[in-house]
């Protein structure tokens, strides 16, 4: 007989519907987390030792999150993709490069992670349908942490 349902017994047409949202959040995080790096290397001027930090510190916390959402596709059964060719085809978030001035990167990163809630939020409903808790804690912390970096950021900004 033919499984209906995963390792971790999810019916696979549930997990379907959970899978290309998580591919489309790793393929999000990974172009965020290289555009972290480059503002962590280019930011100049008065703000420079402050947020030089905060990017390091912020592509670190998204280096874990990579990971968390890639395995979660693995325990569901799937492949992640790992290559840029397959992110860059996903992906909603943009590249961007060469950001020396530290509002145009301050304001990326938080347009980027307001994009990060709502996606969160779509995973959230779609994971709740799929009896998929584990992924539903998945969105709920990152809808925390990120709400969190929101008013923060929105704040550093005023
Ligand atoms: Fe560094």
């Amino acid at each position: 007989m033919e499984a209906t349902k995963n390792n971790v017994g999810l019916e696979l047409t549930a997990v379907d519907t959970v899978i290309p949202k998580l591919n489309e959040l790793l393929a999000n995080y990974q172009v965020f987390y290289t555009n972290l790096r480059g503002f962590h290397w280019n930011i100049q001027g008065d703000k420079f030792y402050e947020l030089h930090e905060l990017y390091e510190d912020y592509y670190n916390q998204f280096a874990e999150k990579i990971d968390e959402v890639a395995e979660r596709i693995v325990m569901l059964g799937k492949v992640p993709a790992n290559t840029f060719t397959e992110y860059l085809k996903i992906a909603k978030v943009k590249e961007i490069s060469g950001v020396s001035d530290w509002q145009i990167g301050v304001n990326n990163v938080l347009e980027t992670l307001q994009f990060f809630v709502s996606e969160l939020r779509e995973l959230h409903a779609i994971a709740i349908k799929a009896g998929d808790h584990a992924t539903v804690s998945l969105a709920n912390h990152g809808i925390k942490d990120f709400e969190k970096k929101i008013w923060m950021l929105s704040a550093y900004l005023k």
